[in-house]
């Protein structure tokens, strides 16, 4: 199911649905839009970049407790709409009782805001808390075109079982029959819920599903919807909630939905060797080169399935159908532009990416360690023009 929005209003008509082809057009720079948008969606664009740019202050509802002031503070790198680097990571902790994570942060918050205009002393990390990790931002270039992948399209490539004996059996996070596809758990299904938690989660800027807004008449929202995430956002900082409006809310979905995938470089004869290894070695298992959609293929090199990765990636999050060790296979298209890598951004090259890859992964990475040094070199000379 795709996620497709209908807004009219007085002020504005626009058809969104996520995303085109998977290729863009040859001119596209990092952090245009999708080509072939119509004056009143570029205009929606503009505002929803403006909006991921601006810095909240106190009087439009910032905090009281925060990690940053802008989405761009965190995806930034190297156009707006990026990644963040390693001393934007938050710390995302959970109390395990061995069945269940129950949020050890007020408000049942999962992800710790260390910063707060009214409290004297940061949220603390008590040693009780079992589980606590990192989490450093991906970027968000081509969002729109995995939102437009059916879920049937992702689940022709499941395997739970291992049926074919490969060793790799990807797992599809569901929400419903929906395939849940983003964050590196494919913990959330709808960009506008993955939009709406950040924004008060760091920010403190409280807002209501667009299915609550006043034009419903004229909204649809096709996408399956569920469970609390979609209930309005509320914080006692004097400022009247929603502190976002839905035109706004509107705007920066559409933004985040429209944002252009990364355009690839061409091949040369190193990078075109590259191209083989990866598929030799098994890499494509899982960074599935192009997902065969019932639409235009998206070239993003995931199969937005789930994959136990080993015990040193493991963080013992559970989000969703994803275990500790499981994580959604990231997407390697951009990667040029986007170091560190991996979940908590711990690996600062491809290459320490590739390393720390266990579980499933664990004989394509020994296929890479002892491939001849040429190999290596062409398989990263690939990825870096992807
Ligand atoms: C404090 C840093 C931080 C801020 C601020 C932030 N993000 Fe993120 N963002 C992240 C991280 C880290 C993830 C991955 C989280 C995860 O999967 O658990 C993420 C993931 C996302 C994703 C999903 C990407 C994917 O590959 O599935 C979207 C969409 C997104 N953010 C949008 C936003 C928007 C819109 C804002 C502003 C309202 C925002 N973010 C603010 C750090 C941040
Ligand atoms: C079993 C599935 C699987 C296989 C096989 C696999 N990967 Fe991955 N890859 C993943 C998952 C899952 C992640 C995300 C892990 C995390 O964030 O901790 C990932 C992350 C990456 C990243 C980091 C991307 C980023 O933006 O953070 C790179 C680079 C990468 N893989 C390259 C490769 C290469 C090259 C191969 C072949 C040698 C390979 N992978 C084989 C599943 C796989």
């Amino acid at each position: 199911m795709r996620w497709c929005l209908v807004l009219t209003t007085a002020l504005v008509s626009l058809a969104a649905c996520g995303g085109g082809g998977g290729e863009p057009q040859a001119q596209t720079q990092l952090g245009d839009p999708n080509p072939g948008l119509s004056a009143a969606q570029l205009a929606s664009f503009e505002r929803g970049r403006a909006l991921f740019e601006k810095r909240f202050t106190r009087a439009e509802g910032h905090g009281p407790d925060f990690n940053t002031t802008s989405c761009k503070s965190c995806h930034g790198i190297p156009v707006t709409g990026g990644s963040s680097p390693l001393y934007r990571n938050f710390i995302l902790a959970a109390h395990d009782d061995g069945s269940t994570l129950t949020a050890p942060f007020e408000l049942g918050q999962f992800v710790q805001r260390r910063f707060s205009h009214t409290r004297a002393i940061r949220e603390a990390v008590t040693p009780d808390i079992e589980v606590v990790t990192q989490r450093n931002a991906p970027p968000m270039f081509g969002m729109g075109q995995l939102d437009s992948i059916t879920s049937d399209d992702i689940l022709a490539n499941a395997d739970p079982l291992d049926g074919n004996a490969d060793g790799i059996s990807g797992r599809a996070n569901l929400d419903g029959t929906f395939v849940s596809r983003f964050g590196f758990k494919a913990q959330e299904s709808s960009l506008e819920e993955f939009i709406r938690a950040p924004i008060f989660t760091h920010m403190g800027i409280t807002s209501e599903p667009l299915s609550f807004g006043p034009q419903t008449t004229g909204l649809r929202v096709e996408r399956q919807v569920t469970g609390d995430p979609n209930l309005p956002t509320i914080d006692a900082d004097g400022v009247n909630d929603p502190e976002l409006s839905f035109q706004e809310l509107f705007d920066l979905v559409f933004y985040v939905s429209q944002l252009a995938p990364p355009a690839p470089l061409p091949l040369t004869t190193q990078s075109g060797r590259g191209q083989t290894v990866f598929g030799e070695i098994g890499c494509a298992q899982c960074h599935i080169p192009n997902i065969k959609t019932t639409g235009a293929p998206v070239n993003a090199y995931t199969d937005l399935l789930l994959h136990d990765m080993g015990p040193g990636l493991a963080d013992g999050m559970r989000q969703g159908a994803a275990l500790g060790s499981e994580f959604r296979t990231q997407p390697l298209w951009g990667l040029r532009h986007h170091a560190p890598y991996l979940h908590d951004g711990r690996a600062d090259t491809i290459r320490d990416a590739i390393d720390a890859h266990g579980g499933e992964a664990a004989p394509s990475r020994t296929n890479f360690l002892t491939l001849p040094t040429s190999d290596q070199d062409a398989l990263i000379a690939f990825l870096e023009t992807r």
